[in-house]
């Protein structure tokens, strides 16, 4: 250890303004003049209906403006893992345990991933010769459920996972735009593992945490679940329509752009799954118009704030490369991380997002890359490219 040189501190002499004369000043800010015009910040817990942007509607009404018959879907129950083609396992297995999953299961040219959570896997890795989105899976409410599914226009044949934790049978549907959606039926729950533990804060009045202190291990951020994804489309409409008429799917939030005719255009969209009452995530998939298709992001759950920043910390030093975060979303709250994985695809990190159900009003926000977030680091140009 290298020796603390002892030096002699003398106090400085004379008044305070002297003894602050070497020290750097404060750059002007280019905010407003007058200091009495900043308000500081607050956070608050709105209600649903009072956040909903420029716009809303309920979703029963939208449903019947559509014509959508909910009796003919393909009912979901919750979106279980994502499936991806990787031409490296071993570099995405590293990759994976250290964002914070670890192995369920494996075979020579495929892994299973799994979270804490009572998902057997929540993503599944396949050996192939080029990087491929093999598509979200979907867990359905009943066999019955698949069979619906098998009799849409781009549906594939229901076959056994032979080799999946806790089996079950997959079928996949290929959307208007070639995006595999996989439907699965009958998975064995698996036990769920232990959940953090919830950390005491304290705040100006309230200081329940006494003679206790917070202390955090460096390490990955441990992912509970699988949450949502999404793409970037070029055919919008049709893909919404796709999704909201096949399967309980509904837009929590459109986005939309104005249009030469004075009027709007809806051109990204925020969906969740219908649970009737039950509180569900407010996206489980997304979809933005762009020049090209292509699969955006899939984002896991993991358990908070210090979980998020600990997990970003642990990536970084790993020299992964980090696509935008730690910041907190305006639409669905979570606070975010995004990353690319070994092979190019970018994945996220989230915690705290917002629930709704059948009574939260669809909204309608303009859309624009200062309605991302409302702090974090500066927006990447290119994300939403
Ligand atoms: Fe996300």
């Amino acid at each position: 250890m290298a020796e603390i040189e002892e030096t002699q501190w003398t106090p400085p002499q004379g008044n305070s303004s002297q003894f602050g004369a070497e020290r750097p000043n404060t750059i002007t800010s280019n905010g407003p003049s007058n200091a009495d015009d900043v308000t500081p910040n607050t956070g608050a817990s709105v209600l649903d209906k009072e956040t909903m942007g420029d716009r809303q509607e309920s979703l029963s009404e939208w449903q019947r403006n559509v014509g959508i018959d909910t009796s003919k879907q393909v009912k979901i129950v919750k979106v279980a893992h994502m499936r991806y083609q990787h031409p490296d396992l071993p570099t995405i297995t590293k990759f994976m345990k250290d964002f914070g999953m670890h192995i369920a299961t494996e075979t020579e040219d495929r892994i299973w991933f799994r979270g804490y959570g009572d998902d057997q896997y929540v993503y599944y890795a396949q050996k192939g010769a080029e990087k491929k989105f093999l598509g979200g899976c979907f867990a359905v409410e009943s066999y019955e459920d698949l069979e619906k599914a098998a009799k849409i226009p781009g549906a594939g044949q229901i076959e056994e996972m032979k080799d999946a934790p806790g089996g079950g049978y997959l079928i996949v549907v290929n959307d208007p735009e070639g995006f595999p959606v996989n439907l699965m039926y009958g998975q064995e729950p698996a036990p769920r593992g232990e959940l953090p533990q919830k950390i005491i804060q304290n705040t100006e009045v309230e200081k329940p945490r006494v003679r206790k202190f917070n202390r955090f291990t460096p390490g990955p951020a441990a992912v509970h679940k699988l949450g949502h994804y999404g793409y970037t489309v070029q055919k919008f409409d049709e893909q919404v329509e796709f999704y909201t008429r096949n399967f309980n799917l509904v837009p929590t939030d459109f986005m939309y752009v104005p249009t030469e005719d004075g009027k709007t255009k809806d051109v990204a969209t925020f969906m969740h799954i219908d649970r009737g009452d039950d509180p569900v995530d407010h996206h489980t998939l997304f979809m933005a118009t762009n020049p090209t298709t292509h699969v955006h992001h899939c984002s896991f759950e993991v358990h908070d704030f210090d979980t998020q920043q600990l997990g970003h910390q642990w990536l970084a030093k790993q020299n992964y490369t980090s696509v935008w975060g730690v910041g907190r979303h305006i639409l669905g709250s979570q606070i975010f991380d995004y990353w690319w994985d070994t092979t190019g695809n970018m994945i996220e990190h989230y915690a705290d997002g917002d629930l709704v159900n059948k009574d939260t009003p669809i909204g309608w926000s303009a859309a624009g890359d200062e309605g991302l977030a409302v702090w974090g680091p500066e927006v990447p140009k290119w994300f939403l490219n």
